[in-house]
């Protein structure tokens, strides 16, 4: 107790908490593209992989409980470190500094925030299935395929034909990859990894990794909306 105590009030230990919540909820985002990016392959292992998440409540439930309290975490340690440093520079940062540091830098509370209100829209959309939100008329939750399972396949792409949900996710996406694009950088720096020799690879490398990662999640509306399934 004493020691996550004085873990939380040093910043230090903050900064700790935001680099391992952060590689964790990155370590998710990876996990559920390549669980979602299955929608190219066809409707079976897509239905199937849903199926077996809905129908394995030892796996679900501790994964979900684990993502709310590393994002909790991880905003709280966030909200506490921005406040700290308010306190610390009252003055605004002078106007050379703000040029050096990057557009992701200097807006990673703000992204965080719209992530965050996007991942609501997201799980009363897909995972909750609020009819009144998917703009369709129709209700995601009674879409069964022919084995009677959750047809994950066919809502997505009903979802997506939907071009300003697509165009939100895009938006959505986007910033969450401009988040992460410092955000892993970041991680790596509280870490103690970046040094001279090292440090500008790993910047490379988070930038990189971020990019793949819009891509990939970005590939799924673009389909749907140039019409890659219509002919299936
Ligand atoms: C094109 C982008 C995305 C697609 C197609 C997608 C698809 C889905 C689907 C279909 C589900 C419901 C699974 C089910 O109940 O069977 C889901 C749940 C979820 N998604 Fe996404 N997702 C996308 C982006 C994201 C992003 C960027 C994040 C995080 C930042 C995210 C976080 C979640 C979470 C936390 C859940 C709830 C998992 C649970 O059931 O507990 N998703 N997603």
């Amino acid at each position: 107790m004493n020691l996550i105590r004085r873990t939380w009030h040093s910043s230090l230990g903050k900064k700790y908490i935001m680099a391992i919540t952060g590689c964790a909820l990155v370590a998710f985002v990876i996990g559920h593209l390549l669980g979602n990016l299955q929608i190219f392959i066809g409707p079976e292992p897509l239905n199937r992989y849903g199926h077996f998440l809905q129908t394995t409540p030892e796996l679900l439930w501790p994964v979900r409980f684990a993502l709310i309290v590393l994002a909790t975490l991880h905003i709280a340690a966030a909200v506490a470190l921005t406040r700290e440093n308010r306190v610390a520079r009252p003055v605004a940062y002078a106007k050379l500094e703000v040029v050096a540091a990057s557009y992701a830098s200097r807006t990673m509370f703000m992204s965080g925030l719209i992530v965050f209100a996007f991942v609501i829209y997201h799980l009363l959309h897909f995972t909750i299935q609020v009819p009144g939100i998917n703009f369709t008329n129709g209700d995601f939750s009674t879409l069964k395929d022919l084995k009677q399972r959750h047809d994950v396949y066919r809502m997505m792409i009903l979802g997506f034909k939907q071009p300003l949900v697509s165009l939100f996710y895009a938006f959505g996406v986007g910033l969450l990859c401009l988040h992460l694009s410092h955000g892993v950088s970041s991680m790596f720096q509280s870490m103690g990894w970046k040094n001279k020799l090292y440090g500008p690879f790993l910047d490379k490398l988070a930038v990189g990794a971020s990019i793949a990662i819009f891509v990939g999640y970005i590939s799924i509306p673009s389909a749907v909306l140039l019409g890659f399934f219509d002919k299936r």
